[in-house]
């Protein structure tokens, strides 16, 4: 399994756009969602867990999955008995979870996802009866948000087409909405949320 974050996990945090934008993700996710103490939640493409440690203040459990043992471990430097993360390190799409959950979060992953259909049919399965999806990602792009594109298989999302995808895939209230804007220098690229119960 190629880990196209090893060289990248030491520094993740470092990043304040990437602190800053979890921290969005994780507000707007809040505003949406009642998120209780009885809850186990999934993040799916936790990394090092700037979204997932953010949910896990509100709710019971956060299992965070990822396929990079190295951001895996990064994430694991921050677990402390108060709050913690149970880190699973998998690819849910060729090896999907067996548990349920009461939701899924995640932030900035889908766009390294191939078959978008394969992988809402499976989580879809990992889902309790009323679970939610809350899925942030890029709003179409041109190429340029990352430096290299090695593992990034959208420039970015059609609302329209992705909406079609997650509704043909047993979703319902499939609801869109623009987040954030991350300014770079060259450009400002839009953020969604996208918000779903099955
Ligand atoms: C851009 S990083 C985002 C990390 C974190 N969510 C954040 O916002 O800082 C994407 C993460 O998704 C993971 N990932 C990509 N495809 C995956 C898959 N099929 N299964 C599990 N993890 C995956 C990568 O290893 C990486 O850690």
């Amino acid at each position: 399994m190629k880990d196209h974050f090893q060289t990248r996990a030491k520094d993740w945090d470092k990043g304040d756009i990437r602190v800053n934008g979890a921290q969005t993700i994780a507000d707007a996710i809040k505003e949406r969602f009642t998120l209780t103490k009885d809850m186990h939640i999934m993040d799916f493409g936790v990394g090092t867990g700037l979204l997932g440690f953010e949910i896990a203040k509100s709710v019971a459990k956060v299992s965070g999955v990822d396929m990079s043992q190295s951001m895996l471990e990064k994430l694991q430097e921050k677990n402390t008995p108060k709050l913690h993360i149970e880190a699973i390190c998998q690819d849910i799409v060729k090896d999907p979870l067996k548990q349920k959950f009461d939701g899924i979060v995640s932030s900035m992953t889908l766009h390294h996802i191939e078959d978008l259909k394969a992988f809402f049919m499976s989580i879809k399965n990992n889902l309790k009866e009323n679970g939610f999806i809350a899925i942030a990602d890029l709003e179409l792009e041109d190429g340029t948000f990352h430096s290299d594109n090695s593992g990034v298989f959208h420039f970015g999302f059609d609302k329209k087409e992705l909406c079609e995808i997650v509704e043909s895939c047993g979703f319902k209230e499939v609801v869109f909405t623009n987040i954030n804007t991350i300014n770079k220098p060259h450009r400002n690229f839009g953020v969604f949320l996208l918000n779903a119960k099955v």
